[in-house]
């Protein structure tokens, strides 16, 4: 593809808030006529009003025959749609032996499941198309123990897995696959997180880290994503944590302890 975003059409969820707002700018900025959708109508539109050419739509990825309906008007009133980025996504927080059950099924609807129907509707226009690209957005948990946040971690290590098996399969479509995985990104998931038993202001006061700017990471995503890069690391946090989990797992594991105790220092309830 010669420019892989300039007039392409982008179809963006979660595009209310944080790297999916961001990702909307970025891509707009590049000349792609984004659909900035997201659960939250109104916050979709908004990202929508402040950019040229970009439409919005209310969609919870949850719900596999709305995105399927909403694949079919993107190509029904845009021609086309080219790009696709999963980006809607939930955080939990807490010890696996806290968790509820409802809180590991929410976390799989939104975070496996939303990306599953993602790609359910809108893989076929691409293969008819003849290229295009699924951009699914992980993170950094994926690629290295988070003690703590096991089923986040467990849900975007499915992300990277579903991305990088269909990557070789789409490739004979010419279509692209990609999964970014963002680090520590200042957006509104800390409030939004499920907190299952733990003092989650707490906690995030002692993460030693600044967080990246969500316009950062979509920035340092779309490069990625314009080199093809199969996982595309969002930080250098991100790239140090993965290389030492390739190189040694038991070392990462045992370093990873530490975040283990914090988890274990800011538990609260019973
Ligand atoms: N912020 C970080 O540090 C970080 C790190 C790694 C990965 N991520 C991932 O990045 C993605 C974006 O998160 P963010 O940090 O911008 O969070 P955010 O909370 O700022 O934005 C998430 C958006 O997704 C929307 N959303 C949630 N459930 C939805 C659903 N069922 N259907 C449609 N939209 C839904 C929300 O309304 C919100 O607008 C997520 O997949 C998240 O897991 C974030």
């Amino acid at each position: 593809m010669a420019d892989l975003f300039r007039e392409r059409v982008a179809l963006v969820t979660g595009a209310a808030s944080g790297i999916g707002a961001a990702l909307a700018r970025a891509l707009a900025a590049r000349g792609a006529r984004v659909w900035a959708t997201d659960r939250d109508a109104a916050g979709a539109e908004a990202t929508a009003a402040t950019l040229p050419g970009a439409r919005a739509a209310a969609l919870d990825v949850t719900d596999a025959d709305a995105f399927a309906a909403l694949a079919e008007r993107v190509v029904a009133e845009s021609g086309r749609v080219d790009l696709l980025f999963n980006n809607a996504g939930v955080g939990l927080a807490g010890a696996v032996a806290d968790l509820t059950l409802a809180d590991w099924r929410r976390v799989i609807d939104v975070n496996v499941w939303g990306v599953i129907h993602g790609i359910h509707a809108v893989y076929p226009h691409l293969i008819r198309q003849g290229g295009g690209a699924l951009v699914n957005v992980a993170s950094g948990a994926a690629l290295a123990p988070r003690p703590g946040m096991t089923a986040y971690a467990a849900t975007k290590a499915a992300v990277v897995a579903l991305s990088t098996s269909l990557r070789a399969e789409a490739a004979l479509h010419g279509v692209q696959v990609n999964a970014i995985c963002p680090g520590f990104i200042a957006t509104n998931i800390m409030t939004s997180t499920t907190f299952r038993n733990v003092d989650g202001e707490g906690l995030m006061g002692r993460v030693p880290l600044k967080p990246i700017t969500a316009d950062d990471c979509a920035r340092i995503a779309l490069r990625g994503v314009e080199a093809d890069r199969p996982i595309i690391p969002v930080s250098r946090m991100v790239s140090v944590d993965w290389g030492l989990f390739r190189l040694s797992p038991r070392l990462s594991t045992w370093v990873s302890g530490w975040r283990a105790k914090q988890f274990a220092a800011h538990r609260t309830g019973d």
